[in-house]
Order: C-alpha cells, then structure tokens, then sequence
C-alpha cells in the first residue's frame, strides 16, 4: 500500500503528539514539555519527555527519539504504512492510496506483498470454515465440540483448510496472487519434479486442518498454525508456517496482539504453552494471555512482554515435561528484571482443559490461590526431588543461589533469600555469603581477563621514545571540540530557524550566511544545512519536523531528533525561588553569533594544524613555491585566530 500525499498531510498535520502517545504512558505536564516513565525501558523515576512545539519524544534513560509515528512504530511493533492507519483511524481520516504503477507495484517491498498473501489466506480460511459444506460439517462443528462459541472463532479469526491438494493455491492464483510470494510464505509448496506424476506443480502447505491465524502486534496475520482433525499418528499434531522474513517463531507470540490492552490493564501476563490454551481463557473471560507456542521462551519474547508489564505468570501443564519447561528459561525472564509467578495445574490438565472442566470463576480462584513466585516454587519442587541426600541438596542451594543473583534488583534478591533461607531451612546469611562468594569469583574472572589483557599489551616491543609535536598531541582534542561545537551550532540552527536576529534576519539566514564557508564534519549536519539552505534558497519556511520524518535516512533522523531534545537543566528550586532564567530565545541575537564564533575558532585550530603537518612534510619534499605559499597560508590564519580570541575574549598566552 501506497499512501497518497494528501493523506499523509492530513495526518501529518491531525497528530498531536502529546494525544498519540498518552494512550501509551501517562504524561505528566512540567512546563513546556511533558514527562514520564519510558514505556521502553524499565524505569522508576520517570526520563522519557514529550515536547509537543517540536512533535517529538525522547527519552534521557535508553536514548529513544523521534515523532509520534515513530513511536507508534517502536512501541505497536508496526510499520510505517500501519502506524498511518493506525492515526488515520485515530482522527477519523479516510485513507487514500496511490495509483500503483505496474514498475511501482513491482517495487513495492517483499515484507508487505507476502503480508497481503497471509492476510488474503487468513480471509480464506475463514470463508471456508463458516461458507464451504466441509468447513461447517468439519471444522466449524470441531471448535464447537472443543465449546469454542461462534464469537470467539471469529474474534481469534479461526479458519479451515479443505482436506484437498491445492484449494487454497488454485483460489490464490485466481485472485492474481503471485506465487512467488505463495510460496515465500510457505503457504504453498512448489513441487521440483513436476515431470513424475501428473502436471501439478503447486499444491497447499496446509490441508484438512483447522487453522489459527498468528498476528503481530499490529494485528496483521504473519503466519499460521494449524491443527489436525484426525488421530493419526504419523502426523504431526500441529504444523506451522516456515519461518520467513515476516515470520520468526522466536520473536513471536501467540495472541499477543488479543491481549496487549488487558496486559496493559491486569498488569500482568499470563503465558500459556498452546494455541486452544489462549483461546479457551479469552472465551472465559481471562484475556491476559499469550502462549509461546510450545517452545521455550526466547529473549526476544520476554523483551515483548515488558513492553506492556514487567510480571509474567506461567500457567504451565501439570506433567513433569511441563514443570520442565516452566523451569528452564526462567532465569533469563529474572535477568531482564521481570517478576516471574507460576501456577500449575493438576496432572494432565493445561489451561484449556481446566477452564472447561471447573468454568471461568472457580478458573480465575484457582490462579490467585495457587500463584507462587518463581524462586520458592523452584526451591520446593527441587527439594522434593533431593530428600534427604545432602550432596543433591547442596546442589540444590547453588542452583538457587544462581537463579537468584540473576536478579538485578538488589531489595528483590534480599526477599529472595530471606525467603529461601526459610524453605530451605537454612541460615539467610549462608545463602549471601555463597552468593558474595559467586559474586567475588565472577568478578575475579572480569578482573583476570582484564589482566591478561593488559599484559598482553604490555608484551608489545617497546617503541624508541620519540618527541610528538604538541599539534598531535592535541589532535584528538581538538576533533572532540569541533564535534561539540558543530552540534551546539545546529542545535540553534534546527531549534530557532525562524526566529528573527537583528534586522528581521531569520536566525537560518543568518547562520547560512556566517557559515558559507564552514565545512561540516558531521554527515548528518552537513546534509541539514544542505537542505536548509535549499528550502531558503526557494524561500520557504524552515520546518524542524521536516529532518525527523520517515522517509529521510536514518542518521539524520537520529541526529534532528538528539538536536531538538537536549535536555533541559534548570533545577526546580531556580523556579521554586522565582529566579529569572532569560529563556534561550530572548537571548539569541547575544549567543549566537558567539556560538558561531567559537566553532570558527575550533575550525581554524584544526586548519592550522593541518597546514603545518603539511609544512613539516613540503620541508623535506617539495618546493620552495609551495613552502612559501604554505607560510602566507600560515600567517593568515593565525592573524584571523587572533581577531576571533580578541572578540571572544580569550587571552591567549
Ligand atoms: N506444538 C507445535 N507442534 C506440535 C505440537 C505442539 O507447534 N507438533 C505447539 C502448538 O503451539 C501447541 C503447543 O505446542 O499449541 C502446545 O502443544 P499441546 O499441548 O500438545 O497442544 P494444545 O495446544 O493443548 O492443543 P490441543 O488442546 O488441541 O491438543
Ligand atoms: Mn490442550
């Protein structure tokens, strides 16, 4: 999909960035700007700002930035294109595409072409299961004997696939779907030897199942998983889609985008092993949940989690396989500094059969009475296992000891062991000075290998001593002032671009005209005023959001969005005590030409000490011309360096 321009106007200019993402975290009002707790990084005293005069956000803890469709992006896991609709459909916009061309639509991205295949395939499936004679007989009245009511098929988007070759395929091809894209998607298979029986060259991937479309968390389906209806055993009981490029099992969760709202609400995420486990607790009433799909949880899956809620429960099968499960991976949940719970259920139910068997309240009972912590449920059920052996049981104690220094938050830990100590029936004070012994040997392995480094540079032949000139010396230096320089300078330069200097010169004029000469190191800021002057030059208005849209590169983005969002430093006693701060744009026409100046200056160091290497070297190798053209160069730029100290104040030696 290609949005219009007019469109993208229309919600360019309906965003209100403190609205969008108000629906995310709760904002509070401080002055000019708003703040926080990043909804990205765990945090207890609130870093992440929202500046509404400038349309961005930013936060001070983890570094994110950018505009309110960026955010939307970050936070819902979306594109571009989605992020759109989703404030088209915020701020009642109709959204008008483009007219493709043929070569446009041959360009338009393969993420989104197999996109429309899955999402075409997820509308199909579902025709099929409430339209077509097989679907209702087999698959609709499958769910119904599973009790799955007629608006939870539909809410999870429940579909069948028809036990035949290449229904599916055969209706895509018809649409015009490309089977290039058919096949990318795993939907349909494309057979090497077509010569061997028949002529059939693509046939479905799923075939006589019932099917569970997975979405993202912006709610477009990536992929399917889809379960038998018969008892073979040959089979296995659910297939998947292939991973792809919109499909990663890993970073996936089932029912995710189902639940985000009542994550957000509950607190908390419950996390279930299969498919019907999710859409059995939704119909009861229980709609926090996502399920891994029978994998162990990845990285990637918890970080997701903690996007919405820092507390997991795991609702885990009561066979051994699945307490197991439950255990393994669970330390890399206490590293991200998530509280873990975890309930189990009598042996040979999971969530979904449970919940059928005693209903939804006696269900949502069971959960708030059987709900342990992570760390004391591990700790009784490895002390079930051990008995009375003592060398088991001190294994016990490390592993323990180990889950818990996984914990970053050290109040967490303390209640941990204290908690333990009392299981285990064990001095508190043994379990920490195991911890610090643990502690003192990591740190030791840090401090060897930091060590050994060392040495190894040490180990190096010594080099002849050999006199640096100063220049060289200050090398480093000087590139670190220019860097900071050349930023202070577009910060004023992107910040107040139409303020007005003396004159009713707009600060952007006179910067273009002060900085004609001035070649700017950084990429970013160099295409910037590349740009500006452009804009100027056909004497528009210099838009700062114009740097922070989605369609310019990356580093100017990162880079518009750092200068529009430095951090402001006045403490609140200066205004507890109504001590007047000049704020920064009543004291423009005083600063900024000093800025200017003081980037010349550092511009002008970097020059002389450039033309006197070059000096050094034209010495030993070339003309008499050259050293003497050198030379004038040489005075020149020492008598304009002293003419800007002289201005600027500075006293040189
Ligand atoms: N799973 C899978 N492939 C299999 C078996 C299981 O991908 N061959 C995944 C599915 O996501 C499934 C989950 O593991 O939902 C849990 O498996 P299981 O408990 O066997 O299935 P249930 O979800 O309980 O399904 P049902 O109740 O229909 O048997
Ligand atoms: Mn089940």
């Amino acid at each position: 999909m290609r949005l219009n321009k007019e469109t993208i106007d229309q919600i360019q200019q309906a965003i209100d960035v403190v609205e969008v993402i108000g629906d995310f975290v709760t904002l509070k009002r401080k002055g000019h700007y708003y703040s926080g707790c990043c909804p990205f990084h765990s945090e207890k005293t609130p870093s992440f700002t929202v500046t509404p005069a400038k349309g961005i956000y930013k936060c001070f803890g983890c570094g994110k930035g950018g505009d309110a469709i960026q955010f939307i992006m970050e936070h819902e896991g979306a594109t571009y294109v989605e992020a759109m609709a989703y404030m088209a459909k915020k701020y009642n916009i109709e959204i008008k595409e483009e007219e493709l061309t043929q070569e446009q639509n041959f360009e338009q991205s393969e993420k989104d072409s197999m996109l429309v295949v899955t999402n075409y395939a997820s509308q199909y499936y579902t025709d099929q299961l409430w339209n077509s004679e097989d679907g209702k007989s087999i698959g609709l009245s499958y769910f119904k004997e599973r009790g799955f009511r007629d608006e939870t098929i539909k809410k999870f988007e429940l579909g069948y696939s028809h036990d035949q070759w290449d229904a599916f395929t055969k209706s895509a091809i018809e649409k015009g779907y490309k089977t290039e894209f058919l096949t990318k998607t795993g939907l349909t298979i494309e057979r090497d030897n077509a010569n061997d029986s028949g002529d059939r060259k693509f046939f479905d991937r799923f075939r006589g199942r019932v099917m569970f479309p997975i979405h993202n968390v912006a709610g477009r389906v990536t992929a399917f998983g889809a379960r038998i209806l018969k008892t073979d055993k040959t089979q296995a009981k659910y297939l998947n889609s292939i991973e792809s490029v919109i499909y990663h099992k890993s970073k996936i969760l089932y029912g995710l985008f189902q639940a985000k709202q009542a994550i957000r609400k509950e607190e908390e995420c419950l996390l279930v092993e299969g498919y019907t486990d999710v859409v059995s607790l939704h119909q009861s009433g229980v709609e926090n949940v996502v399920a891994s799909s029978g994998t162990s949880l990845t990285e990637d899956q918890i970080k997701l989690i903690k996007r919405y809620t820092p507390n997991i429960t795991i609702l885990y099968d009561g066979d051994s396989a699945g307490i197991k499960a439950a255990l393994r991976g669970v330390d890399l949940i206490l590293q991200q500094d998530m509280n873990v719970s975890i309930v189990v259920f009598p042996e040979g139910e999971d969530p979904d059969s449970y919940v059928q068997k005693i209903g939804p309240t006696a269900f949502k009972e069971y959960i708030k009475s059987t709900k342990r912590d992570f760390i004391s449920f591990k700790t009784s059920i490895s002390l079930k296992e051990v008995g009375n052996d003592p060398i088991k049981r001190a294994e016990v104690i490390k592993d323990i000891v180990e889950s818990i220094s996984k914990v970053p938050d050290a109040i967490k830990r303390s209640v941990f062991f204290r908690e333990c100590s009392k299981l285990l029936e064990i001095d508190e004070q043994i379990l920490i000075s195991e911890y610090n012994k643990k502690a003192l040997q990591k740190g030791q392995q840090e401090a060897k290998k930091q060590i050994s480094e060392r040495e190894a540079f040490a180990a190096l032949p010594e080099l002849p001593e050999i006199e640096l000139p100063d220049d060289i010396v200050r090398l480093s230096l000087e590139e670190e002032s220019l860097k900071m320089h050349e930023r202070e300078m577009m910060r004023y330069l992107l910040n107040f671009a139409s303020s007005t200097m003396e004159q009713e010169m707009p600060l952007s004029d006179y910067l273009i005209h002060e900085l004609q000469d001035v070649e700017f190191k950084n990429a970013a800021y160099d295409y910037i005023i590349k740009h500006i002057i452009q804009v100027r030059l056909r004497g528009e208005q210099v838009l700062h959001t114009y740097f922070i849209q989605q369609d310019q590169p990356e580093y100017v983005r990162d880079a518009a969005i750092d200068l529009l969002s430095t951090k402001f430093h006045i403490s609140e006693n200066w205004e507890k005590f109504q001590i007047i701060v000049p704020k920064e744009i009543e004291v423009l026409n005083s600063v900024v030409p000093k800025t200017v100046l003081r980037l010349k200056r550092v511009v002008l160091k970097c020059m002389i000490r450039d033309n006197m290497k070059e000096i050094d070297r034209i010495q030993k190798e070339g003309s008499v011309d050259d050293l003497m053209h050198l030379l004038q160069v040489a005075m020149q730029l020492k008598v304009i360096s002293k003419d800007i100290d002289k201005t600027l104040g500075i006293v040189v030696g």
